[in-house]
C-alpha cells in the first residue's frame, strides 16, 4: 500500500471516532486502572506484563511514572477521588525515591517525574509537586555533558562506554522547562535545548529515520556514530524510536514557540509550524512502514513479508505526537491519522474483549533482543493509548509534559 492510501485508510478508521466510543474507551481505562489499583496497593507494577498481567514491584524502575500518570488521567476523566488520593500516595513514593536517590542514575527522571510530579502540579497546583519538579530536575541536569553538549542517558558518567544520548530522551526534557517556567532559572531550559539541538543533528539520519543511539568521544565531545539498544541492528529503524521522535520533537517545540513569543528571533532553517524541516519526514517513514493492519512491527526491518511481533505502544506514542503537532498545525490531517490509529488500536489491539488482563494494550513490546516482553501489555502503551484518548475527548487537556 503506498503512503497516501495508508492515510487514507486512516483518516476513514478515524471517522469512527465519536465523543460516544471516546466515553466508552475512556470508562473501560478508569475501570482497569481501578481493578489494578486495589491489586498493586502502594506498590507499582512491573515495566511489561507476563502472560497479560503486571508484576507487583517497589518503584524501582523507569516505568513508574506511567503508572502514576494514568492514576491522574483516570482522576481527571472521572473527578473521582479515590483516584487523587492513591495518585497523591505515588507523589509521595517520588519524593521518597528522590530523597534516596534510588536508581536515578539515569537520564529518564523526565518520564518519571513528569507524570508523577508534572502531572500532579498540572492538575492540583500542589506546591509538593513544584518543589518535587525542581528537586528532579536537577538530578537531570547533573547527567549533562559539556563536551558533546547532551544528557548521557546511562551508566556511569563519562564512561566511554555509555558516552552516549538516545532518541527517548525527547521525552526527559520537558521537565527542565518546566523547571525553567516555575523557578525562572533559565539553566534548566538552556541545557534542554543544548541537549535538544545535538539529538537533532546525531541521531537523526539524513533520510529522516532513527537510530536509537549516538555516541561522542568524551575526550573531544565530537559526534561518533550511531548504534542501537532495543532496535534489531545498529542500521535499522526501531519502530519505537521513531514515535519517540515524532512525540519528543513536537513536545520540545511546544516550549520553544512559547520562547519565540516573546520576542525570539524567527529561525529561517524551521518550517512554518517552526519544526526542523524533516519532521513531516519523519512521521513519513513512520507511516511508510506501517503493515496491512496499520500497526508497526517492532523494527521496520520485519513487514507482512517477513513478519516479527508487533509494538502496538509504537502507535499509541505517534498518535499522541500527531496530536500535540496538531496544535501547531504542523503535519497535514495529523489528528484524523490519529484519530485512526487509536481506534485501530481501540478496536484490534485493546484488551477490552480480555477476561484476564491487566493492561490496556495488547501485543507491545519491551526489549526483543533480550525476549522482554514480547507480544505483551507495557505500561508506555498504555499511558499513551489513555492519553490519545483523553487528547481527543478533551482538546483542552492541559498535557503533563
Ligand atoms: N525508553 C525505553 C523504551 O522505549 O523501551
Amino acid at each position: 500500500m503506498k503512503l497516501q492510501d495508508k492515510k487514507q485508510e486512516l483518516i476513514q478508521l478515524g471517522s469512527n471516532v465519536q465523543q460516544d466510543w471516546l466515553t466508552q474507551q475512556l470508562d473501560w481505562c478508569c475501570q482497569t486502572i481501578e481493578a489494578n489499583m486495589q491489586r498493586y496497593g502502594l506498590d507499582f507494577p512491573s515495566a511489561c506484563a507476563t502472560n497479560g498481567n503486571y508484576r507487583i514491584k517497589p518503584n524501582d524502575d523507569w516505568t513508574n511514572g506511567f503508572w502514576t500518570g494514568m492514576l491522574w488521567l483516570a482522576y481527571e476523566w472521572t473527578g473521582r477521588e479515590t483516584f487523587l488520593v492513591r495518585a497523591m500516595e505515588n507523589i509521595h513514593s517520588f519524593q521518597e525515591r528522590l530523597e534516596n536517590h534510588f536508581v536515578l542514575d539515569h537520564h529518564d527522571i523526565g518520564f518519571l517525574y513528569s507524570l508523577s510530579a508534572g502531572a500532579g502540579y498540572t492538575v492540583t497546583d500542589s506546591l509538593l509537586c513544584q518543589q518535587q519538579i525542581l528537586q528532579a530536575a536537577d538530578v537531570l541536569m547533573a547527567r549533562f555533558q559539556k563536551k558533546g553538549q547532551f544528557i548521557q542517558a546511562w551508566g556511569k558518567l563519562g564512561d566511554p562506554k555509555e558516552y552516549r544520548l538516545i532518541i527517548d530522551s525527547l521525552i526527559n526534557l520537558p521537565l527542565l522547562f518546566r523547571a525553567t517556567e516555575i523557578s525562572g532559572d533559565m539553566r534548566y531550559q538552556e541545557v534542554a535545548q543544548k541537549h535538544y539541538q545535538t539529538l537533532l543533528k546525531t541521531v537523526i539520519r539524513e533520510n529522516a529515520t532513527t537510530f536509537h543511539t549516538y555516541y561522542f568521544d568524551p575526550l573531544t565531545g565530537k559526534p561518533s556514530h550511531g548504534a542501537t539498544h532495543q532496535g534489531n541492528s545498529d542500521d535499522s529503524i526501531w519502530a519505537r524510536g521513531q514515535s519517540w521522535a515524532i512525540l519528543g520533537i513536537p513536545l520540545n517545540e511546544s516550549y520553544s514557540q512559547n520562547k519565540q513569543e516573546n520576542g525570539a528571533q524567527k529561525d529561517t532553517s524551521l518550517t512554518n509550524a517552526g519544526f526542523p524541516q524533516n519532521y513531516n519526514e519523519i512521521v513519513d517513514v513512520f507511516l511508510t512502514n506501517l503493515p496491512q493492519d496499520l500497526v508497526p512491527y517492532w523494527d521496520f526491518d520485519f513487514n507482512d513479508q517477513v513478519p516479527s511481533d508487533k509494538d502496538s505502544s509504537a502507535l499509541a506514542i505517534t498518535a499522541c505526537g500527531l496530536l500535540e503537532a496538531d496544535k501547531s498545525n504542523a503535519y497535514p490531517a495529523a489528528k484524523e491519522l490519529a484519530q485512526g490509529m487509536i481506534y485501530q488500536l481501540g478496536e484490534k489491539y485493546s484488551a477490552k474483549h480480555e477476561t484476564v488482563n491487566e493492561g490496556l494494550l495488547l501485543h507491545g513490546v519491551y526489549a526483543h533482543a533480550e525476549g522482554k516482553g514480547i507480544d505483551e501489555p507495557n505500561l508506555w502503551g498504555d499511558y499513551f493509548y489513555f492519553e490519545a484518548l483523553m487528547r481527543l475527548a478533551n482538546p483542552e487537556w492541559k498535557k503533563y509534559w
